[in-house]
């Protein structure tokens, strides 16, 4: 209620950018996740209200149309919201075996996911709330960072929450590599594009370069304004790769930002989130768990993961096997990258 405490009924009903929701969807989805997981499936009550269902269902109403829906207007949303968490308060007052407290954690999870995603369209929208975003500084100077091959242990042990995505933990090996100190700046990103980024198609993939002519991209407007030491914000996949090309270097799979994010030379408190060349995809032996439409409908179709976290994102969120992805021309992340490379070992 106090990320949106500043905005008047409009704001929260518009839609800030085609590629988002109206903050009203976002609270009233909050409710009807809260109310599906928390008073249905851990409490075994009735919905509250079964006729919205569909209409706050991400999978079954996507983003494009949910600006053009008979939406509860802002009293409406806020009070659902309070309706729901009277119905899980009175649920949670018992106590709960370990499976049912999971879901719990997942529900609160799930709120604390979507304060970003609805500051993604506050940022678009330019309605962040007063102090939003903070200035981020990172001491200037990178350093590369050896990580000698060997063994990685790659995502989150059996005790204690975890998404299913970041299952079953286990074992890769992975060949020698470097990884930069700290994620690029936005200083550093304006010389790429002043140093013919956006025209020089031996930096780009294939399928970056269609995205760029097609949509006519020959800059990066919003990086252009931001503060020099602030690490890039609001890059698309495409333009990182592109970018980390421009370097003689790579970007890290996100195996390797897994491994080296252990060591105390990396900052990773960069305040965006970092690219990774991965695809999103499960680990080996992966079940799909409490549903499929949180991972597993995402896998293997294009998504690129993205690791660390932004200055949006809840310290509950983000941790070091937390996995995060989105398409390659997205741009409303609060994503930048860091540089990898392979180590030669002589
Ligand atoms: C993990 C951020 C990609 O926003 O699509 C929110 C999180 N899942 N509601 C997304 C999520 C269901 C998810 N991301
Ligand atoms: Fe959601």
């Amino acid at each position: 209620m106090g990320l949106v405490a500043h905005l008047p009924a409009a704001d929260l009903e518009r839609v800030l950018d085609p590629l988002m929701s109206p903050l009203v969807w976002d609270l009233a989805h909050i409710a009807a996740y809260e109310d599906l997981w928390i008073a249905h499936r851990v409490g075994g009550l009735p919905l509250l209200h079964p006729e919205l269902a569909a209409m706050y269902d991400a999978f079954e109403t996507p983003r494009a149309v949910r600006g053009s829906l008979p939406l509860l207007d802002t009293p409406g949303a806020l009070r659902y919201l309070e309706d729901v968490r009277r119905r899980s308060a009175a649920v949670l007052a018992e106590e709960l075996d370990p499976a049912r407290a999971e879901l719990v954690e997942l529900v609160a999870r799930h709120e604390l996911q979507h304060t970003e995603t609805m500051r993604q369209a506050m940022a678009i929208g330019g309605v962040l709330p007063p102090g939003e975003p903070p200035a981020p500084r990172i001491p200037p100077g990178s350093a590369w960072v050896d990580i000698p091959a060997g063994p990685a242990t790659i995502g989150a042990g059996p005790g204690g929450f975890a998404y299913d995505n970041e299952r079953p933990r286990h074992e890769r090996h992975l060949p020698a590599f470097q990884i930069s100190t700290r994620p690029v700046t936005t200083a550093t990103w304006l010389s790429f594009a002043e140093g013919g980024g956006y025209v020089r198609r031996e930096w780009w993939s294939d399928e970056g370069w269609a995205w760029k002519e097609e949509y006519d991209i020959t800059h990066h407007p919003s990086v252009a304004e931001a503060p020099p030491r602030a690490p890039v914000c609001h890059v698309s996949w495409f333009e990182a790769d592109a970018f980390a090309r421009s370097r003689g270097a790579r970007l890290p799979t996100e195996h390797e930002w897994e491994k080296a994010s252990a060591s105390e030379q990396l900052d990773v408190t960069g305040h965006v989130w970092e690219w990774t060349s991965s695809v999103f995809s499960g680990y080996p032996g992966f079940t799909a768990h409490p549903y499929r439409e949180y991972s597993e409908v995402f896998f293997d179709s294009g998504y690129r993961v993205l690791r660390g976290g932004s200055w949006a994102t809840h310290p509950r969120v983000a941790s070091p096997t937390f996995r995060n992805w989105d398409l390659p021309q997205r741009r409303q992340i609060f994503a930048g990258l860091r540089l990898a490379r392979d180590l030669e070992v002589v």
